[in-house]
């Protein structure tokens, strides 16, 4: 696989991006395609998300557990979003914004600046919010919601 483009984002390093619970990601951002991908991109402006797949190019190694900011106890790594996995691929939902011939203007963006994009596709869901399971991350969010009662 070979990158058709690459994010321009405010961020530098990757510990600049929020992350743990209730974290949003309302940075901006552009994913400027290569020129030879150009025709793909014929019809996405009338799409609202988009999902982009992307290379945690700056990963190092990979750990099978990980204790992510969210929580305290460690989970297998495919139930979690860490960048050390066997294949350091990416998923990030933004928000088209605009197009402008090449770059795509979007909100979302979670990725540091430089970012290899891998692949672009319509963001469509047809599961009901009420048949999605959070996992672990429901306990941590309850955990959390009890902990910020107390105070
Ligand atoms: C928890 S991951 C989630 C990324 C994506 N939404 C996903 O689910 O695959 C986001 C974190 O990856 C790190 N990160 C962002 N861009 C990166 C890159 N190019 N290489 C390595 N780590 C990166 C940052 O620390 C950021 O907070």
């Amino acid at each position: 696989m070979t990158p058709i483009g690459y994010i321009h984002s405010a961020y530098q390093q990757p510990s600049e991006i929020p992350k743990g619970l209730g974290a949003e990601h309302p940075a901006m951002g552009i994913l400027e395609i290569l020129p030879q991908f150009k025709k793909g991109l014929k019809d996405i402006d009338g799409f609202s998300h988009l999902f982009v797949i992307w290379i945690f190019h700056q990963a190092k190694g990979f750990d099978l557990t990980a204790i992510p900011p969210s929580d305290n106890k460690p989970h297998g790594v495919f139930a979690t979003r860490s960048p050390q996995r066997p294949n350091p691929i990416g998923l990030t939902v933004v928000e088209l914004l605009s197009r402008d011939g090449l770059r795509l203007h979007v909100r979302g963006i979670d990725m540091v600046d430089g970012t290899p994009v891998l692949d672009i596709k319509p963001y469509l869901s047809s599961i009901p919010p009420e048949k999605l399971n959070r996992g672990w991350l429901a306990a941590a969010e309850a955990a959390q919601r009890k902990s910020a009662k107390k105070k």
